[in-house]
């Protein structure tokens, strides 16, 4: 198991809670965090108890980006073969929702991090950039791609090719940010966004997940037939029997994730 300390884990009856804890390095995302962070939501992903994953760091960062310090010795051929590559991948192939919680700083890798979960709530005094130019390197986890899709190729640009950080309320005008809140109250906020989403039907929830996550790779046409089949997936589970009886009995739905 890698080491504990460097992502805290806990547990809010369905909502697990990973914090990136790496203060002295303002949560860079060294080999060994990654491991960890990997490990947890993988963990926590085959868990059915788990409905939702909350990634925070600390009140003035949530991650400065990837461990300048460890990459300055990487050659060119260990950069093509370092594990921190897949951990990426692995991360987006979480099934469960996750939400970031952004307070402070999300630059470089952390701002992919945020980027690579479902949700984001940000305090008023988050940052998210890409300042991988400044370092002679361009962004190598998302940075480029899913930063594109959700702000656009001008604005993705400036970004890439400057370094410029954006404020919260800018991040949130430009639709990275879902909830922006004060200071200190992110964390709090994305567990009550999470709690919401650990009441809905598990199955469900996972369909919906897959069937977003696909319509940035896939054209028009073939997204809404992939959407179909997942609809009709939902369509032959308990909960969606239950979900429809509970409305039309006026009740509240008692879903069993079957
Ligand atoms: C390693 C880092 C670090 C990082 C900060 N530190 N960021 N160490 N990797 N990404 C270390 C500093 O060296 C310093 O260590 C300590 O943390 C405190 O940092 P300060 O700069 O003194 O803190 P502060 O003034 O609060 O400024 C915070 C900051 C700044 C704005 C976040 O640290 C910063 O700009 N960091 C780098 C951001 C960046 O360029 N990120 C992109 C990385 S490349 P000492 O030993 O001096 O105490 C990347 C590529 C992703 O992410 C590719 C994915 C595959």
């Amino acid at each position: 198991m890698p080491e504990e300390d460097l992502v805290l884990a806990e547990r809010d009856g369905p909502v697990a809670i990973a914090r990136l804890n790496r203060p002295d390095a303002r949560n860079a995302l060294s080999r060994d965090l990654m491991e960890r962070l990997t490990w947890l939501v993988e963990e926590w992903d085959a868990d059915p108890g788990i409905r939702c994953i909350v990634i925070a760091g600390g009140d003035e960062y949530f991650a400065a980006g990837a461990d300048i310090k460890g990459m300055l010795e990487r050659s060119f051929q260990e950069s093509m073969t370092h594990p921190t590559a897949s951990y990426w991948p692995r991360l987006w192939g979480c099934k469960t929702p996750m939400i970031a919680a952004v307070s402070g700083y999300a630059l470089g890798g952390g701002c992919e991090l945020a980027l690579l979960c479902d949700m984001i709530v940000a305090s008023e005094n988050a940052e998210f950039g890409q300042p991988e130019i400044t370092l002679g390197i361009i962004p190598g986890a998302g940075g480029t791609q899913r930063l594109t899709r959700v702000i656009g190729k001008q604005r993705a640009m400036e970004l890439v090719l400057t370094g410029r950080r954006m404020r919260a309320a800018e991040a949130h005008a430009a639709g990275i940010v879902n909830h922006v809140v004060k200071p200190g109250e992110s964390l709090e906020k994305a567990i009550e966004l999470a709690e919401v989403v650990a009441r809905r039907p598990p199955i469900a929830v996972r369909l919906g997940k897959q069937a977003v996550q696909a319509a940035d790779e896939t054209p028009l046409t073939a997204g809404l037939a992939h959407e179909r089949r997942l609809y009709e997936l939902a369509m032959a589970t308990e909960d969606r029997v239950e979900g429809m009886k509970a409305f039309i009995e006026k009740r509240r739905p008692q879903f069993r994730g079957r």
